[in-house]
């Protein structure tokens, strides 16, 4: 039986999952929270679902050596690739995986049109098209992966205008059919809100399930009794690429700069 005080171990293809880790934080602040960024073998959305799933196994198997209480997928890719594998391999363990929120979408759009950019993977999984047919019959979606736009996010640098102009690409005709509602469905791209909001008018929701993760982790926690009290938790980091690069890119997408290790492949 994991301790209150264990840590949560959170995964992504690369720094993506900082914007759920930020979300984690701000709602659970005494968690300890472990945070592996894939990035040796990033992008995740134009990788097979059987590489994914030996991935994120992978990764899964650290932080229960690591005395991990409960998982985070912070990867709508991963989620769809392999959530299913996890919850068959470590039974009981408390994970948590995501989806593009077309739910919350589906309910709010007032033309009838939502737009989903999201990764290739995610787009053409089967879990995808069963959340299409549960939550979206009543309204038209227009699905948009946007290769690239990860890598580019990855740089760390969220202005550059090969950034512009590629999400200017993928936006515009979602726009100009008529969205009033725009899911981002992948975690990398809540760090280019800044930039959306210069192209996207005002009465244009963009939604993201970053906040919607955090709470279903407090859920699941409280519910196995598992919630940290105090004090403060503190964030690791481990990265599968060059823990340099991180290092340089999280005073930029996490509020601090934290140590990094390296995570052995
Ligand atoms: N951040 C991941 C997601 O939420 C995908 C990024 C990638 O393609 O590696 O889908």
């Amino acid at each position: 039986m994991a301790e209150r005080s264990a840590p949560v171990g959170v995964m992504d293809s690369g720094v993506g999952g900082l914007s759920v880790l930020a979300e984690i934080q701000r709602l659970l602040p005494n968690e300890t929270l472990l945070y592996v960024a894939d990035c040796g073998h990033i992008p995740y959305g134009e990788k097979s679902p059987d590489y994914i799933r030996e991935r994120c196994r992978h990764i899964a198997g650290f932080f229960h050596e690591q005395g991990a209480k409960a998982m985070v997928l912070a990867c709508n890719t991963a989620t769809v690739a392999a959530v299913a594998d996890l919850r068959e391999l470590y039974p009981g363990w408390p994970l948590v995986g995501m989806e593009p929120a077309v739910k919350p979408a589906a309910a709010a759009t007032r033309s009838g049109v939502v737009g989903v950019l999201a990764t290739t993977g995610t787009l053409q999984s089967a879990k995808f098209a069963a959340l299409l047919d549960r939550f979206a019959n009543d309204v038209q979606v227009i699905t948009q992966p946007c290769p690239g736009l990860v890598e580019l996010i990855e740089t760390g640098d969220l202005t550059s205008p090969a950034l512009r102009q590629l999400l200017q690409g993928y936006v515009q005709p979602l726009l100009a059919a008529g969205c009033d509602t725009l899911i981002l469905g992948c975690t990398h791209y809540p760090f280019l809100r800044p930039l959306l909001a210069g192209m996207v008018p005002d009465h244009v929701a963009v939604i993201d399930t970053g906040a919607a993760v955090a709470r279903q982790l407090r859920r699941l926690l409280g519910a196995n009794d598992l919630l940290a009290e105090g004090p403060a938790g503190a964030a690791r980091f481990w990265t599968s690429a060059d823990p340099e690069t991180l290092r340089r890119i999280l005073p930029v997408l996490w509020h601090k700069s934290d140590d990094v290790q390296s995570f052995a492949l």
